[in-house]
């Protein structure tokens, strides 16, 4: 059994953000309905082709675990049967432009007529205010949630960041908002809208720079390597190159075969309960006790000197030496991985973080599996489906239809072309 069996989903996503999340409620175990338009589907599947005439990457890797239907939500039968879907559904999800469902006529309230035990959920790039309307994407939400202002280095522009936070982070907050209405439901009997602004997620994921932005008030940022370098502060919180968020001095340092590989990189922490052991480590025993080395205080306007010092050692070892080394002292230390060290990480294939899957379009690709464990609740990764694979089946097993019923459906158009 799984922790979602049982439960279907009505997946109105597209894109990125929608269908993280609800190929994490496939992968819990929940009957995943994607409605695609007819004949297009979503715009992923042939954005970033790599495979001529195969379903994209970008869309394959987020839609796992989910049927497809094709259903034009905008033809008159194509709406009868979104009600039908509604009423026999637990949850729907969409992450539409706004006011696109409402343009369907299907809006909250008549959502709530069909089926009160719905539970909706939304993602939209803002939350209610001057820019609900606009239609948003990961960059946006990344710089509107304050994330790019606060990365990258104190003299270059803002940067975004390669983690996709504002599209799966986004899909992973709404689906805990789902689980959680769920939830609820089981003691109110009622559905609920849950919604989740992109901006909302990004903020909430930056909270460590809004901390910082209050303590300004109270002076310089004294962790920031920018106050050891007697750099002054404005009025908001500066980017900080590598700086760790925690408060300890942190960068990344160069590590041997630096020269040739652009990852040959480690994170290296100083916390104060291992200073001497990383004096020890990198041959300065004398800072042990030196007047201005010894305790961190002392160190804030040395820490330029200080990885400097650091970054001699690591250079004349692998990133993986100095986990080596460093890891069993307790020393914080992390190899910089590329995406290509992740792909051939056997110990990640062993725990299902990474999978191979097999597509009948375009053979076998790599994958993330789920990156939540849950003991009770095991988890297949099932490539995504084909547009309309699955048209069938969940007209005649899900919703019923048959016979003469199914033939009007059919030839409506609504449903594009039907392989029994
Ligand atoms: N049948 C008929 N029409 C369909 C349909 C179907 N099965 N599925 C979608 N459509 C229609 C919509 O109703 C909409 O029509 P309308 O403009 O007449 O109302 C139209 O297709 C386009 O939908 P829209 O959501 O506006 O797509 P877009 O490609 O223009 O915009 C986004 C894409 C992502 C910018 C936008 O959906 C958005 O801002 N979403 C919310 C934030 C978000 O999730 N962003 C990140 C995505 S990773």
């Amino acid at each position: 059994m799984k922790a979602l069996e049982g439960i279907k989903i009505l997946d109105f996503t597209h894109v990125q953000s929608g269908p993280t999340c609800t190929q994490l409620l496939g992968w819990f175990g929940a009957d995943v309905i994607k409605v695609e338009r007819p004949g297009v589907g979503d715009a992923t599947r042939k954005q970033l082709i790599d495979v001529p005439g195969a379903d994209s990457l970008y869309f394959t890797m987020l839609n796992h675990n989910k049927r497809s239907i094709e259903l034009n939500s905008k033809n008159e039968t194509g709406k009868e049967v979104l009600t039908r879907l509604i009423e026999e559904c637990d949850v729907l999800v969409e992450n539409f432009a706004p006011g696109a469902l409402d343009r369907m006529g299907f809006t909250w309230e008549r959502i709530q007529e069909i089926n009160p035990k719905l539970i909706m959920a939304s993602i939209k790039g803002f939350g209610p205010g001057k820019y609900e309307d606009c239609k948003v994407y990961e960059n946006v939400a990344q710089c509107a949630g304050g994330s790019a202002s606060t990365t990258g280095f104190l003299d270059g522009p803002p940067l975004v960041t390669g983690a996709q936070i504002g599209d799966s982070g986004t899909g992973l907050h709404l689906c805990l908002g789902i689980v959680t209405a769920l939830f609820q439901r089981e003691k109110s009997g009622r559905g609920q809208k849950v919604t989740c602004a992109m901006q909302d997620s990004v903020l909430n994921l930056a909270r460590v720079k809004l901390r910082d932005q209050q303590r300004l008030a109270a002076g310089p940022l004294k962790e920031y390597s920018q106050f050891g370098e007697g750099i002054p502060f404005g009025d908001t919180t500066p980017r900080a190159g590598n700086d760790s968020g925690g408060g300890q001095p942190g960068r990344i340092l160069k590590c041997k075969g630096w020269e040739q590989d652009p990852n040959a990189y480690t994170y290296f922490i100083i916390q104060a309960a291992v200073w001497e052991k990383v004096c020890d480590v990198i041959g300065k025993p004398e800072w042990k006790t030196q007047e201005g080395y010894a305790t961190p205080p002392d160190r804030l306007d040395k820490l330029n000197e200080v990885f400097a010092a650091v970054e001699e050692w690591t250079k004349t070892k692998t990133k993986y030496e100095v986990m080596e080394i460093c890891n069993p002292q307790d020393i914080p230390v992390g190899p910089i991985l590329s995406m290509k060290e992740i792909s051939e990480d056997e110990g990640l294939y062993a725990t299902g973080t990474m999978v191979k899957v097999d597509h009948p379009e375009r053979g076998e690709y790599l994958s993330v599996g789920c990156p939540i464990k849950l003991s009770d609740s095991d988890v297949d990764v099932v490539r995504s489906p084909l547009l309309g694979e699955h048209t069938h089946e969940v007209l005649s097993e899900v919703l019923g239809y048959s016979g003469d019923e199914l033939k009007r459906v059919v030839d409506s158009g609504a449903v594009g072309e039907v392989k029994a």
